[in-house]
């Protein structure tokens, strides 16, 4: 469904200087820099997944997902999605893809958000009974109902979401791409904004690519995660993977009858003492039962509990990783 080939956009960063000579270097003098928005990133998505894009700001996240709606031009590589190249064949692709970018919106400012719909029918010739049965169903899944005549201006963020969301797939894209569709918004939005996701996904059978800086987005909605971090693809598959490849080791928490002394055990390593509580950290191939069998042939144990590494703690550890990389590259 969608192809990407070692895509990349850079974009010319010109400096302008501001004191008197610096106005005249401006004149004779192109002082710039290329900026690697997107850097040599390859992936293909199946017909029905949903994917998330992670990354921190500024990672190229937007700039990706422009070039994939068509919106801006790559500098090089090969992008084919749904048989289109998107940037080529712009309004026969609109007619197949829908999009909502979190940070503006596409329905009209001053009118009523029932008549930027009405609107959206026109733009896409989308047949009056389609219409009318899709808008239905919106009008149910998204709760449109409270404020369909009032002006988009006048909306709360979750409400503008509602009716982008709804404005995106009026036309029924088998794609829809989405970039930062929860952001600012409280936690029951986000759920009720998620849900609504998830049921597209599931019932329509559209495949959907969202970018996100927040990761309960990605744990609760896609099998697969990509991370992208200064235009380069960190990782892409499940986030179990990302774990298991990344992931810091389990840490086991155990407190004692006694205060053990010299406690030395295969397969851990203590890493904090207190009293008689005593924290380990396991080695990624060792076992756990037979960590903690061997901890209780020394000492009694009263209490215990695994703590599984963060996922959060995983992500930040590659990004800042990635950072370090590129200070060595420069
Ligand atoms: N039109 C442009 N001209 C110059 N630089 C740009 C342009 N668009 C984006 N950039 C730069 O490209 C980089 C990637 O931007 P992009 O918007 O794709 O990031 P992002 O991952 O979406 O970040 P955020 O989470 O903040 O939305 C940034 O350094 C940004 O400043
Ligand atoms: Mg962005």
């Amino acid at each position: 469904m969608i192809l990407v080939e070692h895509l990349c956009k850079h974009f010319q960063i010109r400096h302008h200087h501001k004191n008197t000579l610096g106005v005249l270097q401006n004149f004779f003098k192109r002082d710039s820099r290329t900026l690697k928005a997107v850097d040599d990133v390859s992936f293909t998505i199946a017909r029905g997944e949903m994917v998330g894009y992670l990354g921190p700001n500024g990672a190229g996240k937007s700039t990706t997902l422009k070039m994939l709606t068509g919106l801006l031009v790559p500098t090089s590589g090969r992008l084919e999605v749904a048989g289109f190249v998107p940037h080529k064949d712009r309004q026969a692709y609109a007619a197949r893809i829908g999009a909502v970018f979190g940070q503006r919106s596409s329905l009209w400012w001053d009118l009523p958000v029932i008549e930027s719909l009405e609107l959206m029918q026109h733009i896409y010739k989308i047949p009056s009974a389609r219409f009318s049965s899709n808008l239905e169903a919106f009008k149910k899944l998204l709760d449109l109902d409270e404020f369909l005549a009032s002006p988009a201006r006048s909306l709360s963020l979750g409400q503008r979401m509602r009716a982008d969301l709804c404005a995106a797939l009026l036309h029924d894209p088998e794609l829809l791409f989405l970039d930062e569709p929860t952001i600012g918004l409280d936690v029951v939005a986000k759920e009720r904004i998620r849900e609504f996701i998830r049921q597209i996904n599931l019932e329509r059978e559209t495949t959907i690519i969202l970018t996100t800086h927040d990761l309960s987005d990605v744990q609760k909605l896609c099998s697969r995660a990509m991370i992208i971090d200064h235009g380069k693809l960190l990782f892409d598959g499940q986030l179990t993977n990302l774990q298991n490849q990344f992931g810091g080791q389990r840490r086991l928490v155990v407190d004692f009858e006694e205060i053990p002394s010299q406690l030395q055990v295969r397969g851990a390593n203590l890493v904090v003492q207190q009293g008689s509580r005593l924290t380990f950290e396991i080695d990624k191939q060792a076992r756990v039962p037979d960590v903690i069998a061997e901890i209780s042939r020394a000492y009694t144990i009263r209490d215990l509990s695994v703590e599984e590494p963060e996922i959060e703690g995983t992500i930040r550890r590659i990004y800042e990783g990635n950072l370090l990389n590129k200070a060595v590259d420069q």
